[in-house]
């Protein structure tokens, strides 16, 4: 009854960390396991659609009938985000990806040697990544119809996902407190708050999974009614 309601849309997801290179041995991560958006992209899958899952590294197996592109810095993600928009037209544009919102403002060739002055903090200086999710929110004329945020947050989950909503210019974000012992990042379940321009909601604890099949109902119901 349910399995085509979004035959004939495309979806582009990303998913996971990114890892970003301080040299030949060494990178910067986050506690993303991906686990949210594989769930999702399969969960769309599921209903028909056609989705492309841009992830970085992972230790999951590619969802069935999804076509996946490996990356594993933020600037290969958004590269290989904005080419497939490019090239494809998404409907959606789903960013669940923990993109680091910093990286070493240089890889160096060589491993990075201990100076020997155990007094000294390492020079380690970041730059910014490229906002993936804000490029794909303001591309003109390929903008997908509908952009959606995921928001880790910390504290004030509700106030700083408004204000993300505002300044990345997305249409929705979803919302969930990482906070110490929620255990959401990197764990099985996770809790949410969907974010629309008028509307909040407080979904209850769930696995990643039914989060995922929760949310592509939603955004089902959302195509059709926007069409
Ligand atoms: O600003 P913050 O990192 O909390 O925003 C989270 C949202 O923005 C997520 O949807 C994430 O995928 C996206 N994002 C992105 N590129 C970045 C940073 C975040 O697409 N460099």
């Amino acid at each position: 009854r349910q399995a085509g309601r979004l035959a004939g849309k495309s979806f582009l997801v990303t998913a996971g960390p990114t890892h970003e290179p301080l040299d030949p041995v060494r990178y910067l991560a986050n506690r993303s396991s991906g686990r949210q958006g594989y769930a999702l992209a399969e969960s769309l899958a599921d209903l028909g659609a056609d989705v492309t899952l841009v992830s970085g590294p992972t230790g999951l197996r590619a969802p069935a009938g999804v076509t996946v592109s490996f990356c594993e810095t933020a600037r290969q993600m958004r590269d290989l985000a904005l080419n497939a928009v490019q090239a494809h037209r998404f409907d959606a544009a789903i960013c669940t990806a923990a993109v680091a919102d910093w990286r070493p403002a240089v890889m160096q060739d060589q491993k990075i040697k201990k100076t020997g002055r155990d007094d000294q903090p390492a020079p380690l200086a970041l730059i910014p990544n490229p906002d993936i999710l804000a490029e794909l929110s303001e591309l003109s004329p390929f903008r997908p119809s509908l952009v959606v945020g995921f928001a880790a947050e910390t504290e004030k989950v509700e106030a700083h996902a408004r204000a993300k909503l505002e300044r990345k210019g997305c249409n929705w974000i979803v919302a969930n407190d990482v906070g110490a012992g929620s255990d959401v990042m990197g764990g099985p379940d996770n809790q949410v708050i969907l974010m629309t321009q008028d509307t909040v909601e407080h979904w209850p604890r769930l696995s990643k999974e039914e989060v995922a099949r929760r949310l592509a109902m939603t955004l089902a119901d959302w195509f059709s009614k926007a069409n």
